[in-house]
């Protein structure tokens, strides 16, 4: 598929998605500030493994110049590159737009000025969805649910971005929808949910099962936001690396569409009370929490309806309770660089 740049390619993401790729034979450009904690591990980890193939700039998706040079020439590009915290989003709202929106708008400027055509594949969020306080609950004793919605939240649901970030986000996820319909550039937006896996430094803004796990193994208190029963479906890094692939080897059949993904209603977890019992057996003891405040635009439930997507014949493979295991297994062998 020629030469792939990935903006945001030392991230979590980013960087499981370049392992594939130049694994699998490909170019790949790496775009990124390495602000995010673990970001230059995970560089030096694709470095170590990689002499060939790979190339790294180090740039910022604000400043278009550098954006401008590393989306020329590419005939691919997946932009990942974010702010992507709500709670930092609010608290700096401006530095928030200008990574996301305004960053995103640098890429895909430049792509249509790079005359090359390259596919965009943006990676966008269920935070576009908002609080969905419409949508009808029922709580049972360890979890929120849908009352009337069984394959879960699917595309035609209506946009409410809620949170700055999911204003950013929710721009970007507009503007690339959009790159496709004005500039015939072949652009796919992927709506995603929680994504877990290996080289995921989570933190408590992002990221949270990660998280979870790395207070554990280091002895830190968890805070719990809410009542512990806000249900997400919860997809393992391979199972979206699929996805991608799957674009990236017929671009035709998915650009100008737009796909939620995540593990679908197969794939969900209440985020402590229904996860506390998995990773308590992995720890071998007792876990402490706190409680406080539910946080500005969190989802009592979301749950991905990936009926779309799954038309490609993809569908996810590895479950919560396997993944948060291999989740953990990673953490332990990592836990001095976290
Ligand atoms: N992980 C998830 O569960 C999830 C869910 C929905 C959407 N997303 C989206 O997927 C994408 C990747 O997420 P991730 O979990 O890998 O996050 P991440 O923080 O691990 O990766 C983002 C990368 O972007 C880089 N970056 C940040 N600001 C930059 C800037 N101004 N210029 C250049 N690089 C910059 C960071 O250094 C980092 O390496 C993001 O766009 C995020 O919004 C992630």
């Amino acid at each position: 598929m020629g030469k792939i740049l990935i903006t945001g390619g030392a991230g979590f993401i980013g960087s499981n998605y370049a392992e594939r790729l130049l694994s699998n034979g490909h170019q790949v450009t790496l775009f990124d500030n390495l602000s995010r904690k673990g970001s230059v591990q995970n560089l030096e980890w694709l470095q170590g493994k990689y002499s060939s193939g790979i190339k790294f700039v180090q740039g910022d998706v604000r400043h278009f110049e550098d954006v401008k040079e590393a989306v020329y020439k590419q005939d691919v590009v997946f932009h990942f590159a974010a702010q992507v915290a709500v709670t930092s989003s609010v608290v700096n709202p401006r530095e928030d737009f200008e990574i996301n929106a305004l960053g995103t708008l640098n890429v895909l400027e430049a792509a249509r000025l790079s005359s090359n055509n390259p596919l965009i594949v943006y990676a966008s969020t269920n935070k576009v969805y908002g609080a969905m306080d419409d949508v009808s609950l029922v709580e049972t004793a360890t979890r929120w649910q849908y009352k009337e919605l069984p394959l879960g939240i699917s595309e035609q649901n209506h946009l409410d971005f809620h949170s700055p970030y999911g204003c950013s986000k929710g721009a970007g996820d507009q503007y690339v929808r959009d790159y496709s319909r004005i500039y015939s550039i072949p652009t796919v937006v992927f709506r995603q949910s929680c994504i877990y896996g290996v080289r995921q430094y989570g933190i408590e803004d992002q990221g949270w099962l990660a998280h979870f796990i790395i207070s554990i193994l280091k002895d830190s208190k968890i805070k719990i936001y809410g009542d512990g029963k806000q249900v997400r479906d919860i997809l393992w890094i391979d199972d979206l690396l699929d996805a991608y692939d799957i674009v990236l080897e017929s671009p035709n059949n998915f650009a100008g569409q737009v796909f939620n993904i995540g593990g679908g209603v197969d794939f969900t977890v209440s985020i402590w009370n229904e996860i506390e019992p998995i990773i308590k057996d992995l720890a071998g003891k007792d876990l402490s929490i706190q409680y406080d405040d539910w946080r500005p635009g969190d989802q009592k439930v979301y749950i991905s309806d990936i009926t779309a997507f799954s038309r490609s014949g993809w569908s996810p493979k590895v479950d919560p309770v396997t993944g948060t295991k291999l989740l953990w297994e990673w953490i332990s062998d990592h836990i001095h660089l976290l």
